[in-house]
């Protein structure tokens, strides 16, 4: 006779929570996600028609999604952007669909939803196509509606996600949205070749990488037992890490109940910067190398005012004597690739705060792992 406790164990295969599992499962989701769309050490999404031919035609990308998925389209938007040089936006789904985008023919809308059944997900896609744009999608659920709408489709294969707060949906989106930069960069021209072989070498490593990112993990626990008394938290970071400080900042508020905010550490200074009193915990993020000056002004800034300031960043980065209180240090990769390694530490504190509260982490109150309703 096997007990309904029994069971849950197995399903969690050992780990006391499925969000623990699937942030230790993020290097064979993503392993399984790119590994069959790189050909000869180049990308190739030629399964769903997205051919260099049509990469290189589209006017502008608008991509759009909800909550996680969203913060992989900032992350696709800073690297398109950066590498192919298209004009791409970022909207929220809710807000896209009721704001009169100028989107037509030319674009292509890309649609990023791990469950492929987001109502206000669903509506954007179906705006875009009565405006006449092509849609392609990046999912995880086979089948699901917004995969079946879509003229195109790049499945992620992260295997089924229990915990409601996202992880390694979260991984597997943004490796697609890698594959399709490189790509679009070569095809127009902006790279060569063997830059663009080596950008995929780069990613097609990153399973490896990632085991090496979870050792971090004793540090975020001890990290989040600093953190479980705050009642509020401001999470600061430049470019593709405002990106990542944005899905930080949810992780920890979904789980932990603890209210927090993402700010662009640059504009810190017109507000948010009053909020800072004794004690406040700042987690900073600052894996890019030519924005790491401007954001350690910031951390000194806010440290100044007694802020605890933490600060995730790669292996071996120097700071000044007293301006981190903390210090979660990453592998290092090439610059536009650290958002791969940089989330596994804000998924664990998120997750070990939500711990050492005793709080329901797989099911936190109010939220619902698919949002089917407007
Ligand atoms: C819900 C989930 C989030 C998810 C969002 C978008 O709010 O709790 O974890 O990021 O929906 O879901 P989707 O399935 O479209 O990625």
């Amino acid at each position: 006779q096997v007990s309904e406790l029994d069971m849950d164990a197995a399903e969690k295969g050992g780990y006391e929570h499925f969000m623990l599992k699937e942030i230790h499962e993020q290097p064979t989701a993503v392993n399984t996600t790119i590994a069959p769309r790189i050909v000869n050490g180049m990308p190739d999404l030629s399964e769903c028609g997205l051919t260099p031919e049509k990469l290189k035609s589209y006017h502008k990308l608008f991509i759009v999604a909800c909550g996680t998925a969203m913060h992989a389209g900032m992350v696709g938007k800073y690297v398109i952007e950066k590498l192919a040089r298209t004009e791409v936006t970022v909207d929220i789904a809710s807000e896209f669909r009721y704001r009169d985008p100028i989107i037509g023919k030319d674009d292509l809308m890309v649609v990023v939803s791990q469950s492929g059944e987001t109502a206000d997900t669903k509506a954007a896609l179906q705006l875009a196509h009565e405006r006449g744009a092509e849609v392609l999608s990046i999912v995880n659920v086979k089948g699901s509606s917004i995969a079946r709408e879509s003229d195109m489709v790049l499945y992620t294969h992260a295997g089924p996600e229990i915990s409601v707060a996202s992880t390694k949906a979260f991984s597997v989106q943004m490796s697609v949205m890698y594959l399709i930069a490189f790509e679009m960069a070569y095809a127009k021209g902006c790279i060569d070749e063997a830059e663009c072989k080596r950008l995929t070498e780069e990613l097609k490593n990153i399973p490896e990488v990632l085991e090496k990112t979870m050792q971090a993990e004793s540090k975020c626990k001890y990290i989040a037992s600093k953190l479980i008394t705050a009642s509020s938290l401001l999470y600061i970071g430049r470019g593709l890490d405002y990106a990542l400080s944005m899905e930080g900042s949810l992780k920890l508020k979904e789980i932990s109940y603890i209210h927090s905010e993402s700010y662009a550490a640059g504009e810190l200074k017109h507000g948010t910067i009053s909020l800072i009193t004794d004690g406040m915990p700042v987690i900073a993020v600052a894996t890019q190398s030519h924005l790491l000056e401007k954001t350690v002004s910031n951390i000194v800034e806010v440290k100044s005012r007694g802020a605890m300031t933490i600060t995730v960043c790669k292996e071996g980065e120097q700071f000044a004597e007293g301006v981190n209180d903390y210090i979660v240090e990453v592998p290092e990769l090439e610059d536009v690739l650290m958002p791969m390694v940089t989330v596994i530490p804000l998924q664990m504190i998120a997750y070990y705060t939500s711990v050492l509260k005793g709080l329901n982490v797989d099911k936190p109150r109010n939220l619902a792992k698919s949002v089917t309703v407007e």
